[in-house]
């Protein structure tokens, strides 16, 4: 476990911890602000997605940062502080500015269902310890090694399933409800001392995560549907979501605090017009 190198530590460079960095949001927002502000990444992953990792890897190269990247699963107290340690010899003392929380593991089922998909107790734990949970482990321990440069940003990621009912997500929408509140009451714990904690909210984007879940024909529905759900007329984009994020770790975002952040582009407002006026 562990493929970092030990660094000088001393750059003087900022950096941006991301778990979940070697695909998808993760990967987007990894590339996204090595370009801008301008950090350093340490990305963190379990290595499902090797070559989507070295692309990332190269792109944040490209923009002149360094990227060290972790394998291990992000989801116990324990990877959290020997990620952060981890962290801790490539990186320089309050260093990280930003620290994004993109991974997806999550089960999806009924917590009624006597079949497959009955989300039993393991499931349920480790779909919080995922989801949720980690979010605060990791927190825990960079506070812990005094890693949070002035000013850090710390980010939760959210769909919009907390505004509507979809079938088989029960467990996704209740870990990341648990995931909004550790947002709010990190963001009291650690805004006296200067950081900011927010959750930003986003709707569908295609990312392997999506390719896992759907066929190619209802990918292609669920495409179809978004343009008319979305009063933009197409879905949102990978990039459009890590350049905001960009933007969340910028000066100008500084008083954005325990936030849920809406940048779903009005995905869910016109649902009862889809229903009723097809
Ligand atoms: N996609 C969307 O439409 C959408 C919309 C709104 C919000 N979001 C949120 O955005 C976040 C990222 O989703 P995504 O769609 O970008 O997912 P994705 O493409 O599947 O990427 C997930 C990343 O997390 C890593 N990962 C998963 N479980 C891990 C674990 N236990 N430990 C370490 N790394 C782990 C994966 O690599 P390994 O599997 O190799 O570990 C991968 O790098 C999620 O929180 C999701 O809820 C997504």
């Amino acid at each position: 476990m562990g493929s970092t190198s030990d660094g000088d530590g001393a750059s003087g460079s900022q950096w941006a911890l991301i778990l979940g960095a070697s695909s998808g949001t993760g990967a987007a927002i990894a590339e996204a602000v090595a370009r801008r502000p301008g950090l350093d990444v340490f990305g963190v992953h379990r290595g499902r997605y090797a070559e989507s990792a070295a692309r990332m890897k190269e792109t944040v190269r490209e923009a002149g940062r360094r990227a060290e990247l972790w394998q291990a699963d992000a989801s116990t107290p324990e990877s959290a502080e020997a990620g952060v340690e981890a962290l801790r010899r490539v990186a320089g003392p309050r260093s990280v500015k930003l620290f994004v929380h993109s991974i997806a593991g999550a089960s999806v089922g009924h917590f009624l269902s006597q079949g497959e998909d009955r989300l039993h107790s393991r499931r349920i734990r480790r779909t919080f310890d995922t989801m949720a949970h980690s979010f605060v482990y990791w927190a825990q321990a960079l506070v812990a090694a005094d890693l949070l440069a002035p000013e850090a940003r710390l980010l939760g990621l959210q769909n919009p399933l907390d505004e509507t009912h979809l079938s088989n997500t029960g467990l996704i929408s209740a870990s990341k409800a648990a995931l909004e509140m550790y947002v709010r009451y990190l963001a009291m714990e650690l805004g006296p001392l200067g950081h900011r904690v927010n959750l930003l909210k986003f709707g569908t984007v295609m990312t392997p995560a999506l390719r896992h879940v759907y066929s190619p024909e209802a990918l292609a529905r669920l495409e179809t549907m978004h343009s008319r759900m979305n009063p933009a007329g197409r879905m949102c984009t990978l990039d459009e979501v890590a350049r905001f994020v960009t933007v969340l770790a910028g000066e100008d975002a500084a008083w954005f605090n325990g936030a849920t952040i809406d940048f779903t582009g009005g995905m869910t407002l016109k649902l009862l017009d889809l229903v009723l006026n097809p």
